[in-house]
């Protein structure tokens, strides 16, 4: 059976390499490796995510669920010095790679890099940032996007990144109708980036 990316121990070597990237008008150089998502370059999604919406900049407890390798992760705790950083995915070896990535960039005392069942049920989130693993499938992309959206805080928001042939558009839908208020705030490159809200704060 092939090696997947969204596998919780990859079975490929671990080979590694660095990818570099640009991301709101700073350099990083990642490490990535093999059985991790996008490993040879800042995905294109992710980009169109990062370039549409203004860094964060408060305190606050943030979520970048499904990290990969932890673009996301570790420019949200760069761009916001008081925030603290969960960094959610069930590929250790991508946890690995966020946890090396976070302290290349200065930030690993407040980036934690977990699988979803070690978070602590009681941490709730100011932000979500996701370019979302669409490939588990609609059952479970729901079921894992309402877990973690039941966890903003109720002035929260939510953006995601899901290209538009992967479904962008019903997921938007699919979002509104389960009382989180989502916008397109962005599409570009075939992706669209949504904003969702709680009700309160729509
Ligand atoms: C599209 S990739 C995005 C990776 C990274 N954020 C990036 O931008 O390069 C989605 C990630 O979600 C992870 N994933 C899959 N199922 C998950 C789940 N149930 N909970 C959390 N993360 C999951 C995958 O392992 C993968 O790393």
């Amino acid at each position: 059976m092939g090696d997947h990316f969204f596998s919780a121990e990859p079975t490929s070597a671990d080979v590694r390499r660095t990818v570099e990237a640009r991301i709101w008008d700073k350099p990083y150089v990642f490490t990535t490796a093999t059985g991790v998502f996008s490993r040879d370059r800042l995905d294109i999604g992710t980009s169109v995510l990062l370039r549409s919406v203004e860094p964060p900049s408060g305190a606050g407890t943030f979520l970048d669920l499904g990290c990969g390798y932890g673009p996301i992760a570790c420019a949200l705790a760069v761009e916001a010095p008081a925030a603290k950083v969960w960094a959610v995915d069930v590929n250790n070896r991508a946890l690995e790679l966020t946890r090396l990535n976070a302290s290349a960039a200065g930030v690993s005392g407040r980036v934690r890099a977990a699988l979803p069942e070690d978070v602590p049920a009681d941490v709730r989130f100011d932000q979500i940032w996701s370019n979302p693993a669409i490939h588990i499938g609609k059952p479970e992309l729901h079921k894992m996007l309402l877990q973690w959206l039941s966890r903003l805080t109720p002035d929260g928001v939510a953006w995601f990144v899901v290209g538009k042939n992967l479904g962008g558009d019903s997921l938007q839908r699919w979002l509104t109708a389960q009382g989180y208020p989502c916008h397109r705030t962005a599409s570009a490159k075939g992706f669209r980036v949504l904003r969702a809200t709680t009700t309160r704060s729509a």
